[in-house]
């Protein structure tokens, strides 16, 4: 069930059957911003104390007030210290009073807090619309109990401000916001469906429904790609009995495009890892290796709806990466679709192979940058963990863009070296390059990959990132449950609006 945001100014505030979230700086005297009087204020100081609330991030403290207040039900929640605090602190404050509401009411009101100096009105309703739609995501699709289906009795969010002039600037943030986290959300279904419902020409269908008059979608299918020479990708589908779908889609904006600019996503529906076969625990969650073609396909879709002024090209190739009798071999040697050839030392290096093929394509296109996303190398992960996505790339300019986006939305990036002085160890014995290191020990993965990658963009301005670690999370957070996050496809769309 959607839920609807809107934004009332105070004068005609209606709550009182309803839920009322108050934001709370650590740290800070209680002050609720005129909902109560000072010496209620004082009533509910003693009760935070008494409750042990300290308005730290993740404290949250429900309060029944007495006849003619302002509402059957109010909700203090911490924001943490407002000294460097961060919109993404308000995301996840209205994310927790959104769950502690979801039985509970049909109207949650949330008075946007003020942090003039550091976030504008916009921003702010960004966050809280972002933070209210993502906390109440769940992925219940295969779910049988009827009880956790039970839809929630919350019905509406209305953000509430000060005056009334300040609803236009509001409502532009409920919109952005709300863009921003449906294709979040569109991410993380495609992301948690199983993986055997979710086969390339499964996922190829899907990009086909987000066509539209401005959005085209191209499907190459197995014959196609057998002409084109994209045979990295027809190597790496060798051992599925899926064939593989190459997809590309272009969304053009009304009027002449002011830049035209690539995305490209890793598709593998699911990586066994091929006949190097993965092991155990790291199988599990391997469903999530189209995180970054599933991103593809929700910002291609949410271009159109922020009317971007750009014309935007998304690349994905889909396939599985399975052990099948056909399958590719350690010893192969496939020729990608810019004529280098590439020797197969482990078949569970697949993505770059993949991606070989997408991103000589994309680069074949005259496009301003190239952006890659890609749960591309378990490195990643040990190095920056589930909350900081690898970036790299060849063009400063283009990095810079994407870690000022990053900024933005809140989402974290970290910059790793394309160092020269690894190039040499990704060079093939048969064939042009090698796609694992050729030196034995251990080895820098993650930089590894993005030097592989390098190859096959043709000197373009071209960004990586390294999704490994953050497109999953096993934990819930405060707006994401267990399983694919949609993480940096909100980054992506800053990017591609601040373009
Ligand atoms: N899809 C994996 C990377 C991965 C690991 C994603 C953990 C999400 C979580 C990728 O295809 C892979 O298997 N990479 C190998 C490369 C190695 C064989 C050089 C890896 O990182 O172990
Ligand atoms: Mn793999
Ligand atoms: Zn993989």
């Amino acid at each position: 069930m959607s839920l609807n945001i809107d934004c009332i100014d105070r004068s005609r505030f209606k709550g009182d059957k309803d839920t009322l979230a108050l934001f709370m700086w650590e740290g800070e005297k209680i002050d609720t911003q005129g909902w109560f009087d000072s010496s209620k204020e004082r009533v509910l100081e003693d009760i935070t104390k008494r409750e042990n609330f300290k308005a730290k991030a993740g404290d949250l403290l429900v309060y029944y007030p007495e006849k003619g207040e302002p509402s059957a039900r109010v909700i203090l929640v911490g924001l943490g210290k407002k000294k460097d605090a961060k919109t993404s602190a308000l995301r996840d404050a209205a994310a927790r009073a959104l769950k502690a509401t979801l039985k509970q009411s049909e109207t949650l009101w949330i008075d946007l807090p003020k942090w003039s100096e550091r976030a504008t009105l916009k921003e702010l309703a960004q966050a809280a619309t972002e933070g209210a739609l993502l906390g109440q995501y769940r992925y219940l699709k295969h779910k049988s109990d009827e009880e956790s289906k039970k839809e929630s009795a919350l019905k509406r969010v209305n953000l509430v401000v000060e005056k009334p002039e300040e609803t236009t600037a509001t409502r532009e943030g409920i919109k952005k916001g709300e863009i921003f986290a449906e294709a979040t959300k569109l991410v993380r279904d495609l992301v948690n469906e199983p993986p055997s419902q979710k086969r390339p020409a499964d996922l190829a269908k899907i990009a086909k429904s987000i066509g539209s008059a401005r959005i085209s979608v191209r499907v190459y299918t197995k014959k196609e790609l057998e002409k084109m020479g994209m045979n990295a990708i027809l190597g790496v589908s060798s051992g599925s009995s899926h064939e593989p779908v190459f997809v590309h889609m272009v969304y053009k904006p009304k009027g002449t495009p002011k830049k035209h600019l690539g995305i490209v996503g890793k598709g593998i529906t699911f990586d066994s890892g091929g006949l190097n076969i993965k092991t155990g625990n790291n199988m599990t969650t391997m469903k999530n290796d189209m995180s970054g073609g599933a991103t593809v396909l929700a910002v291609l879709k949410a271009c159109e709806k922020l009317e971007l002024p750009h014309e935007i090209h998304g690349f994905v190739p889909f396939t599985e990466n399975m052990p099948g009798g056909d399958a590719y071999k350690p010893g192969d040697v496939v020729r990608a679709y810019n004529g280098k050839t590439i020797e197969i030392l482990n078949t569970d290096a697949e993505g770059r192979v993949v991606l070989a093929d997408a991103l000589s394509f994309a680069s074949k296109k005259n496009l301003d940058s190239i952006v890659d996303l890609a749960t591309l190398t378990g490195a990643v992960v040990v190095a920056l963990g589930d909350h900081i996505t690898g970036l790299m790339g060849n063009n400063e300019k283009l990095i810079e863009e994407i870690k000022t986006a990053a900024k933005t939305t809140g989402e974290k990036v970290w910059q790793m070296p394309l160092a020269e002085e690894y190039k040499e160890r990704i060079r093939g014995g048969v064939g042009d390059l090698a796609n694992i290191s050729t030196r034995g020990g251990s080895q820098p993965g993650t930089i590894i990959a993005g030097l592989f990658l390098q190859e096959f963009v043709d000197g373009k301005p071209w960004a990586h990132l390294d999704i490994a670690g953050t497109a999953w999370t096993d934990v819930e957070t405060p707006t994401c449950p267990p399983g694919g996050t949609g993480a940096m496809v909100r980054t992506l769309l800053e990017y591609l609006l601040q373009q």
